[in-house]
């Protein structure tokens, strides 16, 4: 294992260039391999990884708890709410006091625009081992990490003529973080995919992310569109991943929030839909997914769907990133 990336934050996928991307990638390809084989490997023996959740996670505290316990270390499960951060510990001491203890600290704090990727980053500040993103309010690199190895078992390593849409739909179960889309319109933007991300008026993602995607588009030369419907996103799209977000300005009015998205229950991904796409298209989602508003039955458990391998992969980039930074 090298370590070109040991001691390293992985707290925006922005600030990995396109050749750490890829070393993570490979390495998540060979971990996969080595995990459906049987074979051993204990790359990180009697290490210690800390996950500090401030919300709730299935794929998240799960590929990462499995995913320690494969490359032989242990995982430490921190409820915010359960712990003296309840209390108002601040990030600086959490982050000293954790850091002494093992070998790297991994953190959710998704809900609110503006705090988790704050906090994390003065955890970073003062911690004295490698911090990883496990969702905040900007980005979720491990799960865009793990998008694009889905993507590149699909389609190869040369993205560049595809179009991926990238598409807001309606959920009533809450207001979902934006975290995704940003991370989506981020990254593949970098890795030669034409990007249209579509979205109701009210549902604009970050003008930072926005301008980091341009950006991107610009230097890789490739498109990257914003439509105010799902058709246009989806004509010809070969890699289709639409899921529900939350209003920025609304997070801390949830039922207004909720309210509001019920203007938009058209905007659901369904075969019609499906059907303007390409082909041999692939129907994207992150997980959880609002099945009935967000996607029908027949599309996220039809042949389009890679939900489970992307699901799988989860595992895979988590252990990457832990043995290569850690
Ligand atoms: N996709 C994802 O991050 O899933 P969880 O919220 O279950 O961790």
């Amino acid at each position: 294992m090298t370590d070109a990336l040991r001691g390293r934050d992985y707290i925006m996928t922005q600030e990995w260039s396109n050749d750490e991307i890829d070393l993570a990638l490979q390495t998540a390809g060979d971990l996969k391999e080595k995990f459906h084989k049987g074979i051993p490997h204990r790359l990180l023996a009697d290490k210690t990884i800390f996950l500090l959740f401030f919300d709730k996670s299935t794929r998240t505290r799960n590929s990462f708890e499995a995913g320690i316990t494969q490359l032989g270390g242990h995982a430490h499960f921190i409820d915010s709410s359960t712990s003296q951060i309840a209390h108002g510990e601040s990030p600086k001491d959490t982050g000293i006091i954790l850091s002494s203890y093992g070998h790297g600290i991994a953190i959710r704090h998704d809900l609110i625009p503006g705090e988790g990727n704050s906090y994390m980053r003065e955890v970073a500040q003062h911690a004295s081992k490698p911090v990883i993103n496990m969702q905040c309010d900007i980005d979720h690199p491990c799960q865009t990490l793990a998008d694009l190895m889905t993507i590149r078992e699909k389609y190869g390593t040369n993205l560049r003529g595809l179009k991926i849409a990238v598409a807001w739909t309606y959920a009533p179960s809450y207001a979902k973080p934006m975290s995704v889309p940003q991370g989506l319109i981020m990254l593949m933007t970098r890795f030669g995919l034409d990007v249209t991300l579509a979205h109701p008026p009210e549902y604009t993602l970050m003008s930072n992310t926005m301008q980091i995607a341009r950006e991107n588009a610009q230097k890789s030369g490739i498109k990257f569109n914003v439509v105010d419907n799902l058709e246009d996103a989806f004509r010809d799209a070969d890699i289709v991943y639409p899921k529900s977000w939350g209003i920025e300005s609304l997070f801390k009015q949830p039922e207004k929030a909720l309210e509001l998205s019920k203007r938009y229950k058209s905007w659901i991904c369904d075969e019609k839909l499906m059907s303007i796409t390409k082909k041999n298209s692939i129907y994207m989602h992150c997980l959880p997914a609002d099945r009935g508003n967000e996607v029908t039955d027949a599309v996220i458990d039809g042949p389009h769907s890679v939900v489970y391998q992307e699901a799988e992969n989860r595992l895979h980039t988590a252990k990457a990133i832990m043995a290569l930074t850690m």
